[in-house]
């Protein structure tokens, strides 16, 4: 069996649009490739999933994904129970992966929910390094479940911070992507991330990483001057990152525009009509990068 190609969207800024961008691309990919998707959602505040089981008027709850969701707790399938399961000391990982753990959005779009309890798992002391092969093995049984598509790439929607699920998913995935904005803060938060990223990784080596502007503002089409002296700054630190540390951070060419209706992608389920070239297009980036 093959094994997917694994992407990480991270940034210890919230609001950047790692969730929003997340759930795009995974949309995009699903729907004008053969690619089949899992998306991850393992931020405890639970945006991703909460968009997810809300409809477009964002009061009531899609009825199908509410009903599994529920069973999915009860049966104790969550990715709460997954880790709980891994990091009982000397015990076999016995948690059988199938369609109770994973909720299909579409068929080739699937989606693993985030739960509450992951909030207060990071305040009970897990061994930072039990924990760590924690994704590498729940991502081998994925792959090797008979149950299962074989799916073509795995996103996760990540934290704002360092948690221990991050830092599993951080020492095993293939893409670690961070997207940044328009602002002061983006070189800054650049350098500070890429930074850190090397401390907490180390000694495992590091994935690549691909930084990009989200929520770049336009002028007829292109980037204005503002955003492009921001987009300078951050290609400069991913640059100098690279050839100081022993790191490959690349700023990609393609970027996200400021879009108001990005904010129904999720609850509407479509990422909106001015918006899917840019993501077409960040994803063959990606694809190449990753190549
Ligand atoms: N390209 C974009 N254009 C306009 N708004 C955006 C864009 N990307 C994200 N947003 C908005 O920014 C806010 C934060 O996005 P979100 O994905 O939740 O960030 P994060 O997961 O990093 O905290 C949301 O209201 C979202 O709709
Ligand atoms: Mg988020």
């Amino acid at each position: 069996m093959k094994s997917p190609k694994t992407i990480a969207t991270i940034n210890f800024k919230g609001g950047v649009g790692k969730t929003t961008v997340t759930w795009c691309l995974g949309d995009v990919i699903s729907a004008f490739s053969d690619s089949k998707v899992l998306l991850f959602d393992l931020d405890a505040q639970m945006s991703l999933t909460q968009a997810i089981a809300l409809n477009e008027d964002g009061y009531s709850l899609e009825a199908r994904f509410q009903k599994w969701y529920e069973a999915s707790i009860e049966r104790k399938k969550t990715i709460f129970d997954a880790l709980d399961k891994f990091a009982r000391p000397a015990q076999h990982f016995d948690f059988p992966v199938g369609f109770d753990f994973i909720y299909q959005l579409t068929d080739t779009l699937h989606f693993v929910p985030s739960v509450e309890d992951l909030y207060w798992m990071e305040l009970e002391v897990f061994d930072r390094d039990a924990v760590k092969d924690f994704i590498r093995r729940l991502l081998g049984k994925i792959t090797n479940s008979p149950k299962l598509p074989s799916y073509d790439y795995v996103l996760f929607d990540c934290p704002p911070s360092f948690t221990l699920l991050s830092y599993s998913v951080l020492s095993c995935c293939d893409l670690i992507l961070i997207p940044v904005n328009p602002d002061y803060f983006a070189s800054k938060g650049t350098n500070l991330i890429l930074n850190s990223l090397k401390m907490r990784i180390e000694p495992f080596p590091l994935p690549q990483i691909g930084v990009f502007m989200n929520k770049t503002k336009t002028w007829g089409g292109a980037p204005t001057k503002e955003s492009s002296f921001y987009m300078r700054e951050v290609s400069r630190v991913c640059d100098n990152a690279s050839k100081a540390e022993n790191i490959r951070a690349e700023f990609l060419d393609s970027w996200i525009p400021e879009r108001v209706g990005v904010k129904r992608a999720i609850t509407s389920g479509g990422v909106p009509k001015e918006l899917v070239d840019p993501f077409k297009k960040l994803w063959n980036e990606i694809v190449g990068y990753l190549a």
